[in-house]
């Protein structure tokens, strides 16, 4: 293995405690530091002049305007079906508490789903006296056609919406979003994806995915600051998808904007810096490498095979997923104890990756994630130190 010191080099732009091997950029992201520069500007400009700032007529719309051509350049998507979320929970809970179900009808979730967003849909459907159905997806999987039958097989004639995540939060597992899509499409299924790990990790081209609803966050691998996200929207369902709290634009469209963006544009007094900032993210991840981000995802991706594969090995287990399958997150089964290995790791050892039960009964996961500030070199250490911690 070698290439250890590019990763060490490049930490230099984020904050990260060097006392800490930081395996979990997949939980909340890290800013770097150049990012938090260009925030607090924002918030300086804010506190100098509230209401020039703030008031969406003065200088808010245009500056939230210009971030959503950055983001729809970015996803191949026309920026007026894009608005803004704090985070992808906030997203998904505006599509499904807005979704018309009706009793007897169902929400096809999966058991790879993130837990938050699945408890979303099931708040959804009990308020409408609808029923959520959950895909059983395997794990370990052997290819990505288990993930289309597994829905295949869960949706009925009373399904009307499925919940899929783009990269699964537990397993780490990219879905076919395409294939899902067309099964959905045949059987008049409407699917909105949980693309919460999807920006920074994977080229993303809406129009091509085929779905109806997309919902993601700048804050995790685009490393934009904290509390930012986007929805997009198939226009001819946009009139029907509310956000989660309703403000002025519910009877008072902004200057001949649609309704659908005029009120996820202004959900009340925010701190709209850390969505500002988005394009300073975009372009210091772009300034990485010579091949900007799509280099740098394609090298987070080279690492995250490097590491399972020198995980595995440790483990002495094989890959649980195709190559295919994965960005920058690994998941890997741990065989069960009751040690608390999570703590022992991070107290005795510095490393700060989540360790937790897995989709199916009795099964025990760790994930990592490998980012521009990572290097194979906390992997082999992490390698060399698993075994002698567990049973
Ligand atoms: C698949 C998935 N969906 C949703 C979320 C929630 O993200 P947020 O807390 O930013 O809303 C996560 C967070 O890890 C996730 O992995």
């Amino acid at each position: 293995m070698n290439d250890s010191s590019t990763g060490q080099h490049r930490r230099e732009h984020w904050r990260l405690n060097p006392a800490i091997d930081f395996l979990n950029h997949g939980s909340f992201g890290a800013t770097p530091t150049v990012v938090l520069d260009a925030q607090r500007r924002f918030r300086d400009a804010m506190e100098s002049d509230p209401i020039e700032f703030l008031a969406p007529e003065r200088e808010l719309l245009p500056k939230l305007d210009r971030v959503r051509e950055v983001i729809a350049q970015r996803v191949n998507a026309d920026a007026r079906d894009i608005a803004w979320v704090r985070n992808a929970t906030d997203g998904v809970n505006a599509v499904v508490q807005s979704f018309p179900l009706k009793p007897g009808d169902n929400v096809v979730v999966t058991d790879h789903g993130y837990n938050a967003c699945s408890n979303a849909v099931r708040y959804a459907a009990e308020r409408c006296g609808a029923e959520v159905r959950v895909a059983e997806i395997p794990f370990p999987i052997a290819s990505p056609d288990e993930v289309v039958d597994a829905i295949e097989r869960a949706i009925d004639d009373a399904t009307r919406l499925l919940l899929i995540d783009h990269v699964t939060s537990p397993t780490g597992l990219v879905f076919p979003i395409e294939a899902i899509a067309d099964v959905a499409r045949r059987r008049g299924v409407r699917v909105h994806v949980d693309g919460a790990h999807a920006p920074g990790m994977l080229a993303i081209d809406l129009p091509r995915l085929g779905v109806d609803y997309y919902t993601a966050n700048h804050h995790k691998w685009l490393c934009a600051p904290k509390t930012s996200g986007f929805l997009w929207v198939k226009p001819e369902l946009q009139a029907q998808v509310r956000p989660t709290v309703i403000s002025h634009a519910a009877n008072r469209a902004i200057d001949g904007r649609s309704r659908f963006l005029s009120e996820f544009d202004w959900t009340g007094t925010f701190d709209p810096s850390p969505l500002l900032a988005v394009p300073a993210a975009i372009e210091f991840l772009d300034s990485l490498y010579p091949g900007g981000l799509a280099e740098l995802m394609q090298s987070n991706h080279r690492l995250a095979l490097q590491s399972r594969d020198r995980l595995c090995e440790a483990l002495e287990i094989a890959p649980p997923a195709p190559d295919s399958m994965l960005g920058s997150l690994v998941a890997l089964p741990l065989p069960a104890s009751d040690a608390p290995l999570q703590q022992i790791l991070r107290d005795q050892h510095g490393f700060e990756f989540p360790i937790y039960p897995g989709p199916k009964p009795d099964t025990r996961l760790m994930r990592v994630s490998l980012q521009a500030y990572n290097d194979v070199d906390q992997i082999d250490r992490l390698a060399d130190l698993l075994p002698k911690l567990l049973p």
